[in-house]
């Protein structure tokens, strides 16, 4: 059985808690797209690890871990990832880790580029300044530096001068920044070239292996529709598509061989950076959000920003990922409030929107309000025992969206999780 996690909103839904959980029924553990701007929680023997860009499933003994050619790697941040790892006492080695060659390379420049860009933006996006935007534009303009290039000195010598001489000229001259030391970088990774090398593998080929021996796959997204490139709400996006169907070009790998895209929602909305947001709540109500679900960024440490749930946003996610199930995270959050707001409409000028919007400027949400449940349900482990409002609250969700909640994350523990029947 293989199986795609994605993010529905804007990124954070608690994908990482959900791919660590549904690893240990999975032998292959795949990212796609994206790169260390991810930052994946999951609590692991009581302490906290965000993973960037391992997946999230190497907690997990016996499975292997593959990074995908749709994935950009910035390998200073991989070796220290895996450093970090080994010294918890996780095992990471090149047989439960294995990364596509041709995964492109995130450069020491793309990230000054990526901050550069963002200072003088007059519309800032608030990107994490990993340089993810900057490596995605090289390489779609063919200049990029892949793994596979890495690994060869005289290839890489060559591809780096290559964009030495442009990025300089333009940090120079647009910039007025400092121009990169040729010397400096190329040393620095040819030290990652030998670090990386053993893990290097043909992904393609190994999860073409895999479908054959029946094994079970597992796709792990990186942030949330509305941030996608194409579909999200541009330009206040990431630089990858994030939608389910990307993981086919960022891994090889066939969509039709999936069977089953597994959507996560958080029970109310979140978002990280610039951008709009229409049921986003200001001031004291936001605040709760903030303090009760810990919402502060897993990668950059920002507050987010918070509000209700926004059910038109989720219908037209389920559909841009054809998802099968939805699986609604941080419920327990919401358990204190005696009413709770959902988002089942737009409007625009005091006028109701009746197809989605090219662009979520100026909308101002329609809501019904539901009754709360007053208690906690973090200890809740069987659907039939929570309490009836928050059984209202799933079922309103699946109605409007049009899809079945099959699990319910209760808490930030691996086993706060409630199973639902579809
Ligand atoms: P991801 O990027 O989608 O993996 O999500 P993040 O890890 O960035 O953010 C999710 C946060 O919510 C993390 O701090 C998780 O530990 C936490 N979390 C996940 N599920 C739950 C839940 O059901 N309840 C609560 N209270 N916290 C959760
Ligand atoms: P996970 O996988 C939340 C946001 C940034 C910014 C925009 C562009 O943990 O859900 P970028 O650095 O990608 O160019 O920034 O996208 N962003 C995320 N927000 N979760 C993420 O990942 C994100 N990855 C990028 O905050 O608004
Ligand atoms: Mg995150």
């Amino acid at each position: 059985m293989n199986k795609a996690i994605v993010g529905l909103q804007w990124g954070d839904e608690g994908k990482g808690k959900i791919i660590d959980w549904l690893s240990s029924s999975s032998d292959y553990i795949v990212r796609f797209q994206g790169g260390n701007n991810a930052g994946h929680t999951v609590i692991y023997k009581g302490e906290k690890l965000i993973f960037h860009l391992v997946p999230s499933g190497i907690l997990h003994k016996g499975k292997v871990c593959l990074i995908g050619n749709g994935v950009v790697v910035d390998p200073r941040v991989l070796v220290e990832e895996i450093r970090v790892l080994k010294s918890r006492g996780i095992d990471v080695n090149p047989r439960n880790l294995r990364i596509s060659s041709l995964c492109h390379l995130i450069m020491p420049y793309h990230r000054n580029l990526d901050a550069l860009r963002e200072k003088y933006r007059l519309r800032k996006i608030g990107t994490t300044k990993k340089g993810i935007g900057p490596c995605y534009v090289d390489k779609y303009s063919r200049s990029g530096i892949r793994i596979s290039d890495l690994i060869h000195p005289q290839i890489f010598k060559i591809r780096l001068q290559e964009n030495l001489k442009e990025k300089n000229s333009l940090f120079r001259n647009t910039y007025h920044y400092p121009p990169f030391s040729f010397k400096k970088i190329y040393r620095e990774y040819l030290e990652y070239a030998d670090f990386i090398r053993p893990y290097i593998a043909d992904v393609e080929e190994i999860l073409q292996k895999a479908t054959k021996q029946k094994k079970n796959i597992l796709f792990e997204g990186a942030q949330g529709v509305f941030l996608d490139v194409d579909f999200g709400t541009y330009p206040y996006v990431t630089s990858s598509n994030t939608i389910a169907p990307a993981l086919a070009t960022g891994t090889g790998f066939s969509l039709r061989k999936v069977n089953k895209i597994m959507g996560v929602a958080k029970a109310y909305t979140t978002r990280v950076g610039e951008g709009p947001f229409p049921t986003e709540l200001k001031g004291r109500k936001g605040d709760f959000f903030r303090r009760k679900g810990d919402e502060f960024g897993a990668t950059t440490g920002r507050p987010r920003r918070c509000g209700w749930l926004d059910l038109v946003l989720l219908k037209r996610a389920a559909m841009l990922s054809d998802i099968d199930e939805l699986i609604i995270t941080k419920m327990d959050v919401l358990d204190e409030l005696s009413e709770i707001k959902v988002c089942v409409g737009y409007k625009r000028g005091g006028r109701i929107i009746n197809s989605f919007p090219t662009s979520l400027d100026k909308i101002q949400p329609v809501y019904d309000t539901l009754a709360g449940w007053k208690t906690s349900i973090s200890q809740i482990k069987k659907y039939k025992n929570f309490p009836p409002a928050a059984k209202a609250y799933i079922k309103t969700i699946e109605k409007f969206v049009g899809v079945k909640v099959s699990y319910i994350s209760v808490g930030k523990m691996r086993e706060n999780i409630v199973k639902k029947a579809v």
